[in-house]
């Protein structure tokens, strides 16, 4: 229980501290607004107990508070009264996650955190609002009504940050009408394993993409300002090398050089931390057998120092008990705790218990953790919740979200899809499909909406179906409405693992002129997202060979977070099409990609492994792909990293570079000229990659340093430049610092991975 020192403590200070938050102008105090909210958080933390500490740097689970079984199934909240009691008006705790289980709307979020805010605001002794998390992954995506984007992995395949952005500002906005205004988003992971679960919510392999996805993301969740009522704080996720499992299983062991690390995971981090972001979660992993969250090196040096990240370092879901259980790096939880502080955590996302809280106290008081790490994170916790306004506007209103779910943000998801969405092969211009033709319609994705949105959809795995928006057309309903129902065969032939149906399908296929076959993933996440084979699921690769054999044209449509390996299936299909996990307007965007109303415009944003033993980021070393010839062939991805084709044409030319000799820290300017060859509008994305030539540490092949998405009409051309300088030409040195050492490098350009125009250069210091 909490206890307080003294009557002064219970009274005097809460005067003084109401007095400092109603200082809302800040002109009137001579301070700036950041000023006085450093002056706010110091007159708090002045006044607060050890113990009062200790419990601002809890995050609790919501169902803890409730009546019943944490993972139990419940329709409606009910608080338990003595937990209430407990952790919002005695501990004040630092923030709630989750949700009760089921799938509540803005008025009913609102009622939960008005319930949770009023006892905090008015019963609890300093009177602290309480921080509300939520896993935003998508959308509000918990919130009944919301939109749910494409995922992130989708997201990048657009090559367009603006919808990263209108993603962020959409979700930020539709959870706040929801009084929800911390969000655990966007996932800065660089996805190193294609096996890897994760890979949907992530911006995949390359570092700049992810870094320009992850800013736009971050700009459009706060760049109004985290006092608008629109915005949410992020929480960028996961410190550090979540994605590279060594065995390519969530939460594995990573096995990451400080110079890959420094390379290619760290950089995403760096960009949002200087976009302002709020507050980082840590990864549930260790890397190099340290477990992130004991890492003091990552949090506290690279992190808080080097970076200079000021925001909260909190900890992911119950992952400081796992520094026992899974880890086995501490005997007991008082030890993990102790180490995961210290290392730097600031809060503890520890959803089950307040048992954290008397140990902190216990660490502190027997001088195990120093009181000025506690003031730190506290501070922080504290700095966040005035940045939010929470004393102030402690939840919000759902009806002054006109917006919510409205169709301004409908087009705006229905954009993003379509421009995801990728086209991977158009033999004989297959597509797009003529609409006066009898298709047959078959696969496991084809008639679901939950395998559109993928996990975290609705409830955490997404596989719940009685949540589903009955007005969202799935990939079936789509082109049926396209085409005509009377045109449209439909025959599930499979599920995700199991032949269900396929000789009907066969059957049916007779009587018809086109075959689309979407194939794709159960939706998962986490561990349930672990998978010991990278291959298409047999069933669904049966299903394709089957129908292959009546030589009809097929259309395969990949509906998936990851490359899964189509090897065998690829040369039996005519069209194909990745979807990603397009989320709620999926259906629509994908019926108007096969019917060519949109003109795809997505290139893949990772390497699409042809072999499970041959995979690759596309930024490897030559040693790499040395063959067993001695040769340097042995690279060979089905699809590459930027591919993506259009029902357009385009051609690159008149590459020109402003100097063949660039000299310290002038800028080399870059053009070309891109036509647009088709009889169709389309849009081109543009690709800068620079190649080092010979640099001590072993060049990567090459590494994309810009990239711009350009809408031209048939016949027309347009001039793009770009203008780098030799920052664009570093990389880490074999000192673990950035270096661009003198000598050659390649310029390649071009929005084919196998036409780039290339030019090289030479670079001097002085
Ligand atoms: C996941 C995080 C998520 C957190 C809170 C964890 O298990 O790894 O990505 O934000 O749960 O739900």
């Amino acid at each position: 229980m909490l206890t307080t020192n003294s009557h002064f403590i219970k009274s005097i200070p809460c005067i003084v501290l109401l007095l400092l938050i109603g200082c809302k102008n800040p002109e009137k105090t001579g301070l700036s607004k950041q000023a006085l909210i450093e002056k706010k958080v110091d007159s708090t933390l002045a006044l607060m107990t050890l113990e009062e500490k200790a419990s601002q740097m809890l995050n609790i689970g919501l169902p803890t508070l409730l009546t019943g079984d944490y993972w139990g199934a419940r329709e409606h909240v009910d608080f338990d009264a003595e937990k209430f009691k407990k952790y919002v008006m005695d501990h004040n705790v630092g923030a709630i996650h989750n949700t009760p289980g089921y799938l509540l709307n803005t008025k009913e979020w609102h009622d939960v955190i008005k319930t949770i805010q009023d006892s905090a605001l008015q019963k609890s002794r300093l009177k602290i609002p309480i921080l509300y998390g939520i896993d935003n992954i998508h959308g509000a995506n918990y919130v009944k009504g919301s939109v749910m984007f494409p995922h992130e992995i989708a997201l990048a395949a657009t090559w367009n940050p603006s919808y990263s952005e209108s993603c962020g500002a959409i979700s930020s906005y539709e959870s706040r009408a929801a009084s929800l205004p911390w969000s655990y988003n966007p996932n800065a992971d660089i996805a190193a394993s294609p096996l890897w679960g994760r890979i949907a919510e992530s911006f995949g392999e390359d570092p700049y993409l992810v870094s320009e996805m992850t800013t736009a993301y971050i700009r459009g969740s706060q760049g109004k300002g985290l006092s608008d009522k629109t915005s949410t704080a992020v929480c960028v996720k996961h410190f550090l090398g979540y994605g590279a499992g060594r065995n390519g299983k969530d939460r594995a062991n990573a096995i990451i050089p400080e110079n890959d690390l420094r390379e290619y995971f760290l950089p995403p981090f760096e960009k949002a931390v200087e976009e302002g972001a709020m507050s980082i979660m840590i990864s549930s992993n260790a890397v190099n057998g340290i477990p992130c969250h004991i890492n003091k090196y990552y949090i506290t040096d690279l992190l808080k120092g080097e970076l200079g990240f000021n925001g909260v370092v909190v900890s992911d879901f119950s992952d400081v008990e796992f520094l026992v259980e899974a880890h086995q790096s501490a005997k007991n939880k008082r030890e993990a705790t102790k180490m995961a502080v210290n290392a730097g955590l600031d809060m503890l996302m520890n959803p089950y218990d307040d048992d954290v809280v008397n140990i902190i106290v216990g660490l502190v008081e027997n001088k195990e953790i120093p009181i000025s790490r506690i003031d730190d994170a506290v501070s922080r916790i504290l700095r966040l919740k005035f940045q939010l306004d929470l004393f102030e506007t402690p939840y919000t209103s759902p009806t002054d979200y006109p917006d919510f779910g409205s169709k301004k943000h409908i087009d705006q998801n229905y954009k993003a899809a379509s421009e995801a969405i990728t086209l991977l092969k158009n033999e004989n211009s297959v597509l797009p499909l003529k609409k006066d033709r009898k298709i047959l319609v078959t696969g496991y994705a084809s008639n679901s909406i939950n395998v559109l949105n993928g996990a975290w959809s609705r409830s955490f795995l997404g596989r719940e179906t009685k949540y589903n928006d009955a007005t969202k057309p799935t990939i079936l309903d789509a082109i049926k409405k396209e085409v005509g129902a009377s045109n449209v065969d439909y025959v599930a032939g499979t599920d995700y693992l199991n032949d269900i149906n396929s000789d009907l399908a066969v059957k049916k296929a007779k009587n018809a002129d086109y075959i689309v076959i979407c194939v794709g993933e159960i939706p998962a996440t986490e561990k349930p997202s672990d998978i010991n084979e990278l291959d298409l699921p047999k069933a669904q690769q049966n299903l394709v060979k089957k129908l292959a054999q009546l030589n009809k044209p097929i259309i395969l449509v990949m509906v998936q977070g990851r490359p899964r390996i189509i090897r065998d299936i690829e040369p039996l299909a005519q069209g194909i099409i990745m979807a990603y996990l397009p989320g709620q307007e999926g259906g629509r965007a994908l019926s108007d990609v096969l019917f060519g109303k949109i003109n795809p415009s997505g290139k893949l944003p990772y390497t699409y492994p042809k072999f499970s033993g041959n995979y690759l980021p596309y930024y490897h070393k030559k040693t790499d792909i040395r063959d067993v010839n001695w040769g340097y062939d042995g690279f060979y991805p089905q699809f590459e990293f930027g591919f993506g084709l259009s029902y357009t044409t385009f051609e690159y030319s008149n590459l020109q570079i402003s100097t063949d000799s660039l000299v310290g820290s002038d800028t080399l300017n870059i053009s070309v000229d891109i036509k647009n060859t088709g009889n169709r509008p389309g849009k081109e994305i543009v690709e800068l990659f620079i190649k080092d030539l010979v640099a001590t540490r072993s060049p990567d092949s090459k590494k994309l340093i810009r990239f711009d998405k350009i809408p031209l009409e048939p016949n027309t051309s347009k001039t793009i430049e770009f203008n780098i300088t030799s920052k664009d030409l570093e990389s880490i040195g074999i000192d673990n610092h950035w270096v661009v050492e003198d000598g050659r490098f390649e310029i390649q350009i071009g929005g084919h991975p196998q036409k780039l125009l290339k030019r090289t250069f030479n670079y001097n210091a002085e």
